[in-house]
């Protein structure tokens, strides 16, 4: 078993649909609960209700959030004489569904000490009996509630990893600088040398046949890409050191206006979570405070800070496209279970894409503006949630993610 929020390396991530294939719904919705609870285990109850910023979210929050999404989607509309846990909490726990009614605003987070951890807990039993009743016979289940429940364990397991990244920002903020889990550690940089040429030719881009994915990645369409070489490897540590030491920062002319504009005025000097100690540069990890190892993959890097590196380097990022069409072909190294890689693709709808209609809709869709497209996965990223299709995204200023890059090249 993988050991608590660290997921295998992979390049050929098995969808999280197979794993529902093969046991089951229920079974996979036991398992993926139980996964939240895992995660959450190790922090006390003031650690699960601190807001570290805006962005972030408290764990006790996340815990009654993916709770109250199984309950809003699921129970009320397709469990019958579903009778909810406590009619106030869908203010509380509703995020961003505007067609779901009034909410509670984000940054406030972490002022709702009520109600207490105990109380979410009772709440997420509340919900997986009346979900594991529901899901009793599951060759009874029509297919768009058995759609729903796939949707809900996707979305939890994406909160599994913000319950990671976002604890993390906490304790880095913290001048202890607490360890989540004293034997987690960055996996080093395959250091795969070389890198994959893709010669000019239309493509496929985007999800087709079975299998669970997001609105987001289709519909599949075609597409012209190449020709571009893609690093096998990704950019590490080491590389960013160097960018620093060279004055990469301080450079204007490296940088995209917005982009040297968030250098100033957030100071930034190094990667997202690292800290100069003795005049050598420290990280704070899950694992705590650990001297920045050169052989890692950067981690922590802004859109912004990956695209003045890539300039640094006389380089580019790819497309999400160009790397949809890298990561199928399966040679590309640690394309999935390091870092997520940024591309230079604005979060932006495929031809023909249209939102669902109702709250569902507003999933991926209403976020096609202003951000940015990440491929592959993390190490926080649960084991086969991830896909060649699969798109993250984050606006370009947002670094306390398991954010990298790997670079390309275009040929003349
Ligand atoms: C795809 C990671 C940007 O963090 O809001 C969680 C995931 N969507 N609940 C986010 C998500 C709905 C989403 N990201
Ligand atoms: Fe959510």
């Amino acid at each position: 078993t993988p050991r608590r929020g660290v997921s295998p390396a992979s390049d050929t991530p098995r969808s999280d649909t197979s794993a529902v294939r093969a046991t089951g719904l229920r079974a996979a919705f036991r398992s993926v609960r139980a996964h939240t609870d895992a995660l959450a285990a190790p922090l006390s109850p003031e650690d699960q209700v601190v807001q570290s910023m805006p962005d972030a979210s408290p764990t006790k929050w996340h815990r009654a959030h993916t709770t109250w999404f199984f309950e809003q989607f699921l129970l009320e509309p397709h469990a019958p004489g579903y009778r909810l846990f406590d009619e106030r909490l869908a203010y509380l726990y509703n995020s961003y569904y505007v067609a779901a009614g009034p909410r509670h605003a984000r940054p406030k987070r972490g002022l709702i000490t009520r109600p207490d951890a105990a109380t979410v807990a009772a709440y997420r039993a509340h919900v997986d009996a009346a979900v594991d009743a529901l899901l009793a016979d599951e060759a009874s289940l029509a297919p768009e509630v058995a759609a729903i429940v796939e949707i809900g364990l996707n979305h939890e397991q994406q909160h599994q990893e913000l319950i990671l990244t976002d604890i993390l920002h906490a304790f880095s903020e913290n001048p202890i600088a607490p360890a989540y889990d004293p034997e987690w550690r960055f996996r080093p940089a395959s250091r795969a040398p070389g890198a994959v040429a893709l010669p000019e030719g239309i493509h496929t881009i985007g999800h087709q046949g079975d299998g669970f994915s997001y609105d987001n990645e289709g519909p599949a369409h075609r597409a012209l890409v190449g020709p571009v070489e893609i690093d096998r490897g990704l950019v590490t540590n080491g590389d960013w050191l160097a960018f620093i030491n060279d004055g990469g920062y301080d450079d204007a002319a490296l940088w995209l206006s917005d982009g040297f504009a968030a250098v100033q005025q957030e100071g930034w000097r190094a990667p997202g979570h690292w800290r100069q100690e003795d005049g050598r540069w420290h990280v704070v990890t899950l694992g705590g405070l650990v001297p920045v190892d050169p052989d890692a993959p950067v981690c922590h890097v802004s859109y912004y800070e990956a695209d003045a590196f890539a300039r640094y380097a006389g380089r580019h990022l790819p497309s999400e496209q160009e790397w949809e069409v890298a990561a199928r072909s399966g040679e590309l190294a640690d394309a999935f279970g390091v870092v997520w890689q940024w591309t230079r693709s604005a979060y932006s709808p495929y031809p023909g894409f249209r939102a669902a209609e109702g709250a569902l809709g507003e999933y991926n869709g209403k976020f096609m503006i202003n951000q940015m497209v990440l491929r592959g996965s993390s190490l926080a990223t649960p084991p086969g949630h991830a896909r060649t299709t699969y798109r993250n995204f984050f606006p370009p200023s947002a670094r306390w993610q398991f954010t990298g890059l790997r670079l390309a090249t275009f040929p003349t």
